[in-house]
């Protein structure tokens, strides 16, 4: 990131703007160009019950806020008929499949869904064991996949998590789920520890020194539903998003969208980061500006709970230092308002259930355009009657107590 400016924080939003290297060299990021993941995309299409998610056009909202397009993708339908409810499983059934390859020695470009799960291939995989942290969405994807090729999985969540996602992990298939009294980071720490005894697979979807591998897999595994939604936007004749809002967690979805999009597209979009404020480590990270990723500490807590994570992904935080162009840290009511807003959409526009992390990018476009006060903000990201903006909708109403608390009605 270069020559950074802070936007100070207007009715529950800040912005860190920043210019990025037009010419950057993309080399460092090659595992994410689209030739490199090609054979991401034909695992994903290999399997029997693959289906792209829907891109929703909410054409008359866009007209409404003065901008050329909002385009949704809507990641509750992934894997619908599992009820899994969020993009992960993408990443989750790709890493897993990529474990098991590496395990049995098979060609990892080249094996496909129905190769590992064959009679012979399950007799060999039956007592493999994956293991997980999550604060949900993460540890349903891995259990679910590990599940899909009849392999066992051992989920662990932090102290608090919700028993709606406990019961969602069991029902996709894991043999337990546990949880802890620890928070996230020593979760994750006792999981790995758990893994090196048992010779368990560890399965995180953020990295870290010595970490790198898996989590990197998961990360390619998103770059299909990126590819999607572009080929969806490029067949409803909308052209190349200019604007795409990733809201972040560890990082890993925006690292690969961020990552992937930037070689494929020929203009390069806007990349918005997105974070809570009480746990904005991107945002803290491009404030420092010193090019390392910089963690922050939070007792608190926010409801969109699968952005709540203090440390970035060692994995993704350089391709995000040097293409993110813009880092917005707000409060929990932007998500409640694009969680309403999807729920009653502009009169014409589709409905869509869109859980507490997936749908702070809509109430943000929709509180950016709209309020006077934010001109500055809405100068500085670019946004006008041309832009086309995409949004990844990334969960559905998966704690649905808390949505119902929100949107009034029950998902
Ligand atoms: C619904 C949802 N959206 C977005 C994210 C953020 O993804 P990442 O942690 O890869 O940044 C998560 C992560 O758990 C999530 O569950």
């Amino acid at each position: 990131m270069m020559n950074t400016k802070e936007f100070a924080k207007t009715l529950g939003v800040a912005l860190i703007h920043s210019e990025t290297d037009a010419n950057i060299d993309l080399a460092p990021y090659a595992d994410l160009a689209p030739e490199n993941v090609a054979f991401v995309e034909r695992f994903h299409k290999s399997i029997p019950f693959y289906r792209p998610t829907p891109l929703v056009s909410l054409e008359n909202l866009s007209k409404q806020l003065g901008v050329g397009g909002i385009y949704v993708k809507n990641e509750s339908k992934r894997f619908e008929e599992f009820g899994l409810n969020a993009f992960k499983g993408m990443g989750g059934i790709f890493a897993v499949g990529q474990v098991i390859c590496r395990q049995l020695g098979l060609d990892p470009e080249t094996t496909t869904y129905e190769m590992l799960n064959t009679p012979e291939i399950r007799e060999k995989t039956k007592d493999m064991v994956f293991i997980t942290t999550t604060d949900g969405n993460h540890g349903r994807g891995v259990a679910w996949a590990a599940h899909q090729y009849g392999c066992k999985s051992y989920v662990y969540m932090p102290k608090g998590s919700a028993q709606s996602r406990v019961e969602a992990i069991k029902r996709v298939g894991a043999e337990d789920c546990i949880v802890t009294e620890m928070n996230y980071d020593d979760t994750v720490k006792l999981t790995a520890k758990l893994a090196a005894e048992n010779g368990w697979h560890l399965v995180q979807d953020t990295a870290w020194e010595g970490y790198e591998e898996i989590p990197q897999l998961i990360v390619q595994g998103y770059t299909t539903l990126g590819h999607e939604a572009v080929e969806q936007m490029e067949a409803i004749g909308a052209g190349e998003p200019t604007h795409v809002f990733l809201q972040a967690g560890v990082g890993s979805l925006a690292g690969s969208l961020i990552g992937y999009y930037a070689h494929l597209l020929k203009n390069r979009p806007r990349f918005i980061i997105v974070e809570p404020t009480m746990v904005a480590c991107f945002y803290n990270s491009a404030k420092i500006a010193d090019g390392a990723p910089h963690g922050v500490e939070s007792a608190e807590n926010t409801i969109m709970a699968g952005l709540n994570c203090g440390e970035p992904s060692i994995g993704v935080w350089p391709v995000i230092r040097d293409l993110a162009t813009d880092y917005i840290a707000c409060d929990d009511d932007l998500t409640e308002d694009g969680m309403r807003l999807y729920a009653n959409p502009t009169a014409g526009d589709e409905a869509i259930v869109s859980g507490e992390s997936a749908a702070v990018g809509l109430g943000l476009v929709n509180r950016i355009m709209s309020k006077p006060e934010l001109e500055d903000i809405r100068k500085a990201m670019g946004f006008d009657e041309h832009s086309r903006i995409l949004l990844i909708s990334t969960e559905g109403a998966t704690d649905p107590v808390g949505y119902e608390r929100v949107v009034g009605v029950k998902a």
